[in-house]
């Protein structure tokens, strides 16, 4: 398993680009067009000159916290703290691996396409269909859909047992987790290969973690996490507190890495929105979409992504 197709060049898929090319797969990368493409090796570009300050500032972290624990460290045992923790990342030799490509016939003989294109089924359908015609018979054809119908998808697929859902994380480059979901159609060998693959990759954090669930709408962490947002959201329509104490007690006293609206602002409000869209379809009144979210998408405050969310960002 040498080369790896991913449609779709947005906020994830670059980033799971990324997370292949530094497991040094040779990864093929489509967008609508090449300016999108290219946007996105920018990003591939950030992330990885964003991880070489992060390295960088690892050996003196690490010395200053011996150093607080009284203990004086040699010349020589300082030395090999820098090598052992500090280095350099190849990123031009990462970047290398990243092959932008303008047409689908260049994925003919990639092992495992992932896309992770628009959240919208009927796009994602297309797709698949549309891969139909170029892909070959073995090639493992993945969505990174976070709540949309696999089985749907694989349905327009030539090869529906090929098909399946690898979810990753935002970021997959520091979140290591990924849900393998197979459609209904898929087989147990194209479940185990998809597992075996992920399982063996690191990101720049950790082992890569696959984890397998079944076809329902958000499997495990995104309908827990949802519902935390939206319950986050209906907190602060009833007054109870604003969105930073809110954020505060999740962290504080949850134990979160992030409060919920900081998460919903790093994901996307409109991804959210159309997770919940999907949510309510299916579980019904559990999830009922706020107006106030709905709106804030309608005008374009979607978060990081739009210098705007639930908080203000700098460009
Ligand atoms: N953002 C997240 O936190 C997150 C997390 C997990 C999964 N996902 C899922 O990953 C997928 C992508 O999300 P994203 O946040 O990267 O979106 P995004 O909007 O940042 O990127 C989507 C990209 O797909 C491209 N695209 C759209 N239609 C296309 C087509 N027909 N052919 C080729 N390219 C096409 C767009 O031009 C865009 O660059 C979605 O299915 C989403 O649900 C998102």
């Amino acid at each position: 398993m040498e080369k790896i197709g991913i449609i779709g060049a947005g906020a994830m898929g670059s980033s799971i680009a990324e997370v292949f090319a530094y497991n040094g797969y040779d990864v093929y990368l489509k967008d609508q067009n090449m300016d999108l493409v290219n946007r996105g090796i920018s990003n591939i570009k950030r992330i990885l000159t964003d991880f070489q300050s992060y390295v960088n500032t690892l050996p003196d972290k690490e010395i200053k916290r011996i150093e607080k624990l009284g203990i004086k460290l040699s010349d020589e045992q300082v030395n090999a703290v820098n090598k052992n923790l500090g280095g350099d990342i190849k990123i031009e030799e990462i970047i290398s691996h990243i092959k932008p490509v303008d047409d689908y016939n260049k994925l003919n003989d990639a092992d495992l396409v992932i896309e992770a294109v628009f959240e919208k089924q009927e796009i994602k359908n297309d797709l698949f269909k549309e891969l139909s015609k170029h892909l070959n018979e073995n090639t493992i054809l993945a969505s990174n859909t976070s709540s949309l119908s696999i089985t749907e998808m694989a349905s327009y697929y030539k090869k529906p047992e090929n098909a399946l859902i690898t979810h990753f994380f935002n970021p997959p480059y520091t979140l290591p987790l990924v849900e393998i979901v197979p459609a209904i159609q898929s087989s147990g060998s194209t479940v185990d290969k998809a597992y075996n693959i992920i399982s063996k990759m690191k990101n720049h954090r950790d082992h890569m973690v696959p984890v397998k669930a079944k076809e329902r709408a958000g499997f495990i962490v995104n309908r827990i996490l949802i519902q935390i947002i939206n319950e986050a959201i209906k907190i602060s329509e009833e007054n109870i507190a604003d969105e930073k104490s809110i954020d505060i007690a999740m962290k504080k006293g949850a134990g979160f890495p992030m409060g919920p609206f900081e998460l919903g602002d790093y994901v996307g409000l409109d991804i959210v929105y159309d997770v919940l869209k999907t949510f309510n379809k299916v579980y019904g009144d559990k999830f009922l979409i706020p107006e106030r979210l709905k709106n804030m998408v309608i005008a374009g405050y979607l978060g990081r992504k739009t210098g705007r969310g639930f908080y203000e960002y700098k460009k």
